[in-house]
């Protein structure tokens, strides 16, 4: 063996006492700093009762948006028939409009110092869209878009009345307007036209 290979072989033995400080250390346990439900108020000028209204409502209107986020996917992947092309790429498109939502819904919570929902699970438990057997997929996104709509016209005007209005601008500028114009999108792929002829009927007969 060379002296060469000699020193590589004892850099080998060395290798878990050389490298102790630099590994990281997995598997830890930590104590709850905040318990869900509670507020660590921020100083934004806003009473911990306001804090924690707005942060009971937003954490609903989370996990209903997380649903509407994800079921775009869903509908994204699933979607068949003659409008797969332009369907597939509107729904996309609109998953990303909703997944931005729940970033600022999500961060928003955290900054009226409450804990915003995370975890599939929790959000399961929590969400009002309903689960459903082979639903047509433009109705039941136009119903959860309904949902949503209905409960932020609520949230928003609470948010008002408390003096929230940085939740009262999210849910107005960013929910509602976002959630109205992908309803509008949706609608009119569901309004029946005809393709070619504007009266089918009187072309097949010739009539005026
Ligand atoms: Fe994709």
């Amino acid at each position: 063996m060379s002296p060469k290979h000699d020193k590589r072989d004892a850099t080998y033995n060395q290798l878990e006492a050389g490298t102790k400080q630099a590994r990281p250390i997995q598997h830890q346990h930590a104590a709850e700093i905040q318990a869900y439900g509670k507020i660590a108020k921020l100083p934004i000028a806003l009473d911990e009762k306001t804090c924690a209204t707005s942060t009971e409502n937003l954490n609903q209107l989370l996990a209903d948006t997380m649903t509407l986020r994800d079921m775009y996917k869903k509908h994204h992947w699933q979607v068949a028939g003659h409008t797969f092309y332009q369907l597939h790429l509107l729904f996309d498109k609109h998953h990303g409009e909703q997944d931005e939502l729940v970033d600022q819904i999500a961060e928003r919570i955290q900054l009226l110092g409450g804990i915003s929902l995370a975890m599939a699970a929790d959000v399961a438990e929590t969400t009002m869209i309903p689960r459903q057997e082979a639903p047509v997929q433009i109705s039941r996104l136009l119903e959860a878009h309904e949902m949503i709509l209905k409960e932020a016209r609520t949230m928003a005007k609470q948010a008002s009345d408390a003096g929230d209005d940085g939740t009262n601008g999210l849910l107005v500028s960013d929910v509602i307007r976002t959630n109205e114009l992908q309803v509008w999108f949706l609608a009119e792929h569901l309004v029946d036209v005809p393709l070619v002829r504007a009266d089918q009927r009187k072309a097949a007969t010739g009539g005026d």
